[in-house]
């Protein structure tokens, strides 16, 4: 590998222990993948945050790597953790689990990383440009500055972004080069995308087809969701394009997708390679049902709706305050998001709306990543694929799967109807 003076020096340990180790891990990630040398990175976003599942050999990691002076040298913001940072009690997270989780922010802060745990940080001014580089390592997240954003990342390991972060470079190999950004597959979708869920049941599709390849998508376009040809990414159709992002990295490993006309490599053209072979989706109905519980465990009743996989934007916070304006809800219903959104949705009064109709705007943590088992949840409704491919194995919770409104109208009456499952 070529490897600059100062990279080198880094290396040699010329700046302490902590960068010295960040550099090893950077190089024999290279080496591995076969890179020539590296690149600096604009920024890096780190997952692996959650005390869950890092456990104490992760946290003891951290704590030595700190104590070795290893520091962040770029923007670096942290993927969520186990818990809301400042109301876990009131969620019900146990005292234990909060202590170690604390311990954990602590040891990030200590290498210089301000706590803003969120999967979504392009929403909260971390927001790349075309053509940066980056070490981000949350899958959603990758998907989503690579396919959307038009930024280049490979998904990294948790370590590997924290190495990338200490010593602001990163391996150039996999998506950081031109030709593994071609797209390898044509997904054509000849159904309607109705929904957020519509989305995201496509993209438990077409990850399961194609794996870690990058799919070209024709016939997504949607005027309601502002996906149009020749439209630019806005608020609107980042919700589903989120949706779609987080879901195919779920089920299988896509990191970077792009739609015909709309996102940005694909409006430069040419980024398809030769010869890929066109798929063809006309049905969502074995995705609906592959993400619900089976039919033989179906159990109407809900301890808990969740919506904010990925975390929800503004506009998603603003939909479900006015649906729920007036109404009272009968489950425990979480939004998860960044807390910067949080603190917007409190100014604008739509914090207030949710929580007077009993629901709870959660920061900083998010179903999957959180100690769901220790609340006492057995059965969870929610419109991201993402959580409802998970939540079975990381959770042992069952899953109902639907829209955001059919989410809400579960959380107002506390069950699931039966005849609103759809693929069965
Ligand atoms: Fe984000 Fe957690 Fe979903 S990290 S993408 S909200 S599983």
């Amino acid at each position: 590998m070529q490897l600059t003076a100062e990279e080198r020096a880094m290396l040699a340990g010329e700046q302490g222990p902590g960068v010295q180790k960040a550099m090893e891990i950077v190089v024999a990630l290279g080496k591995i993948y076969g890179a020539e040398g590296l690149v600096p990175v604009q920024s890096v976003q780190v997952a692996g945050v959650s005390f869950k599942n890092l456990g104490e050999a992760g946290l003891e990691f951290l704590r030595e790597w700190a104590a070795q002076g290893a520091r962040v040298r770029v923007p670096t913001t942290l993927n969520p953790a186990g818990m809301d940072l400042t109301n876990w009690r009131a969620l019900g997270f146990p005292e234990e689990f909060a202590r170690r989780q604390m311990e954990v922010i602590d040891a990030f802060q200590a290498m210089g990383i301000t706590p803003g745990c969120s999967c979504t940080p392009y929403l909260v001014g971390n927001v790349p440009r075309l053509g940066q580089h980056l070490a981000w390592s949350e899958s959603s997240a990758v998907s989503f500055a690579n396919s959307v954003l038009g930024a280049r990342t490979n998904r990294e390991g948790g370590p590997g972004a924290l190495a990338a972060a200490v010593v602001g470079r990163t391996a150039r190999y996999g998506l950081h080069l031109d030709d593994n950004r071609k797209a390898r597959y044509i997904v054509e979708v000849r159904c309607p995308l109705r929904s957020e869920a519509d989305y995201g049941a496509l993209g438990y599709l077409v990850g399961r087809a194609v794996r870690d390849g990058v799919p070209y998508f024709k016939g997504i376009g949607n005027g309601d969701w502002g996906l149009e040809k020749g439209q630019l990414p806005g608020p609107k159709s980042l919700i589903p394009l989120k949706a779609l992002g987080a879901a195919m990295a779920a089920s299988g490993a896509v990191a970077l997708y792009h739609v015909e006309g709309f996102t940005p490599e694909a409006r430069r053209g040419n980024v398809v390679a030769p010869e890929a072979p066109t798929l063809v989706f006309d049905s969502l109905d074995e995705a609906y049902a592959a993400l619900n519980a089976p039919v033989e465990d179906f159990d109407e009743s809900i301890d808990l709706v969740s919506i904010g996989c990925p975390h929800a934007s503004l506009e998603e916070i603003e939909t479900i305050a006015a649906w729920l304006k007036g109404k009272r809800v009968k489950t425990r219903l979480w939004v998860t998001t960044a807390r910067k959104i949080k603190e917007i949705a409190r100014e604008r009064g739509w914090l207030e709306t949710i929580e007077r109709a009993g629901g709870q705007v959660v920061a900083d943590t998010c179903l999957v990543v959180a100690p769901i088992e220790m609340l006492d949840v057995h059965n969870i409704a929610t419109n991201s694929a993402k959580a409802a491919f998970y939540c079975p194995g990381h959770c042992g919770s069952k899953v109902h799967y639907g829209p955001l409104e059919q989410c809400l109208e579960a959380a107002v009456s506390g069950k699931w109807s039966s005849s609103a499952r759809k693929g069965l």
